[in-house]
């Protein structure tokens, strides 16, 4: 059975390739991108210059331990590289991205960053994406409105009573670090992602989607044999 683990880590360890001396980073969230950041630490403590603006609280916390100067994302509007990892990614490297509720933040800096890089362990390429449920994050007002809506516009996008579940954990539903609401959707097959990303983010209530369609320039795929990189 294939060590997704060390895929993981050889993505990382490839991404890392891209990273110059001087840099504002922006850092992913999730198992993948945390080993990203443990590069990142380690060459920050071999007295390299380099600044992170973290995606989650999660790996805020993680790089502060490592020791790498965080920048707000206020106080910056260069991101020079962001790396981050992904639930899916297709052959035109469009990707299902929000597993770990993060997709929100996410999505801004994936998509301010002058090169967005995604590595993944080779489990997460697919020929089409939508085996995963995709993650759409909703404000918590009037959340019942904004899923009445979302129900009837991805009817009219060809996935008429696809089924719809808050995302929850132990029973209260799960909050983003932004204090949003996680709809998971299960649509199976989507032909269309970015009309579908499109006809979704003109939902009032929906804050983002977890598609992420001509946004990435390289996904690096790990397993234990090697890499392989497909490129935009
Ligand atoms: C976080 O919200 C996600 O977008 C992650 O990037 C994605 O779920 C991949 O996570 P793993 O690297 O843990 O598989």
């Amino acid at each position: 059975m294939m060590d997704k683990d060390a895929g993981k880590k050889r993505a990382a360890e490839e991404a890392a390739k891209h990273i110059e001396r001087g840099m504002t980073l922006g850092l992913g969230t999730g198992s993948t991108a945390a080993h990203f950041v443990d590069i990142v630490g380690a060459l920050v403590a071999d007295g390299w210059d380099l600044r992170g603006v973290p995606t989650s609280e999660a790996t805020r916390a993680h790089a502060e331990r490592l020791g790498v100067s965080i920048i707000e994302p206020n106080e910056t509007t260069i991101i020079d590289l962001a790396v981050d990892g992904a639930d899916e990614a297709d052959p035109s490297l469009n990707l299902i991205k929000g597993g770990g509720a993060a997709l929100l933040r996410e999505k801004i800096i994936a998509h301010a960053a002058k090169k967005f890089i995604v590595i993944a362990d080779k489990s997460k390429r697919v020929a089409a994406l939508g085996a995963f449920p995709l993650p759409i994050e909703i404000s918590p007002y009037s959340w019942a409105l904004t899923v009445a809506a979302l129900r009837r516009t991805l009817s009219e996008n060809g996935f008429d009573g696809a089924p719809l579940e808050l995302r929850a954990h132990d029973g209260a539903p799960v909050k983003t670090d932004g204090g949003n609401l996680i709809i998971d959707a299960r649509l199976g097959r989507i032909d269309d992602p970015a009309a579908l990303e499109k006809a979704l983010a003109a939902i009032p209530g929906v804050l983002e989607c977890g598609l992420f369609c001509a946004m990435t320039d390289m996904v690096i795929y790990g397993d234990e044999d090697g890499i392989s990189i497909a490129s935009a």
